[in-house]
């Protein structure tokens, strides 16, 4: 696995440094794929570096990246990419966007290694299983918040603008007064991170890909917070709810996310 993070490291910082020079050079050209759903050529551009240096290095791997590219070889290993989260920020100029890459192993069900790269603040957050999580190259800790009254969290809203996008606002609702704040910050798998080194206690979101998710929940995991859905079950990549913390805090959201919203969600 040691090759498989190494390589996952390099990757995801050649994919960072050329979605920077975009950003930073004007270089982006947005396309819709709904009134609220766009994507640039950047993120067409990155996953295609991602995706042909891993078929080149492992062709008996399989990837799935999230604008499309696919290759199926049926063996154990799965590299689930998103080739630059946080796609709306980026196409408004705001500089908080990352890669993501999750390898997953099916025979063991779960995501082995995971990696997440923010090339505008220069922070690679990368995590191997059993081997601890860091933030370029220092060991990471969840923060020690146990008080849901005083802790910070952060959500996400779909881009599809019906069911689930009413029942967040609901959950939302039913948090805002129990905590210190909540967050938006629009890139899911930097969220995930900043459980993982503290900056943040808790997390969740509902409407998640395995691309989002796989690395960032490894990161939190190994950095000793805790990663389920909503009603404290199992976490599974292509679950689409995500509920991650410090673990101190993790009932108390629990409580929240898994009864019906007493403010107006579905
Ligand atoms: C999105 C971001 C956002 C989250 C959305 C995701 P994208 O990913 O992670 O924070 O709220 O649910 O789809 O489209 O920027 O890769
Ligand atoms: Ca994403
Ligand atoms: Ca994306």
């Amino acid at each position: 696995m040691n090759e498989l993070i190494d390589f996952a490291t390099e990757i995801s910082m050649e994919a960072g440094e050329l979605l920077l020079d975009g950003f930073r050079n004007s270089r982006t050209v947005v396309s819709y794929k709904s009134r609220t759903d766009l994507v640039t050529n950047m993120d067409r551009a990155s996953e295609k570096l991602i995706f042909d240096s891993i078929r080149r290095k492992f062709p008996d791997h399989t990837v799935i990246a999230e604008e499309g590219s696919r290759s199926d070889s049926g063996g154990d290993i799965v590299w689930y990419v998103d080739p630059l989260d946080g796609t709306n920020n980026y196409a408004h100029g705001l500089p908080f966007f990352c890669v993501s890459i999750g390898v997953f192993s099916k025979s063991n069900g779960r995501v082995e290694a995971g990696v997440v790269y923010n090339p505008f603040l220069d922070e690679l957050f990368t995590a191997l299983r059993g081997g601890g999580a860091s933030l370029n190259g220092r060991q990471i800790g969840v923060s020690a918040i146990g008080d849901i009254g005083i802790s910070m969290l952060a959500t996400g809203f779909p881009y599809d603008r019906t069911g689930p996008l009413r029942k967040n606002l609901g959950h939302f609702n039913d948090f805002m007064p129990l905590i210190q704040g909540i967050r938006r910050l629009g890139a899911a798998a930097i969220d995930l991170c900043y459980v993982a080194c503290g900056r943040l206690d808790g997390f969740w979101e509902g409407n998640l890909k395995p691309w989002d998710t796989a690395a960032g929940t490894l990161i939190v995991e190994e950095a000793g917070g805790t990663v389920s859905r909503y009603d404290g079950s199992s976490y599974d990549p292509e679950y689409p709810e995500v509920l991650a913390s410090n673990g101190k805090i993790h009932g108390a959201m629990i409580g929240v996310l898994s009864r019906p919203s007493m403010n107006g969600g579905e």
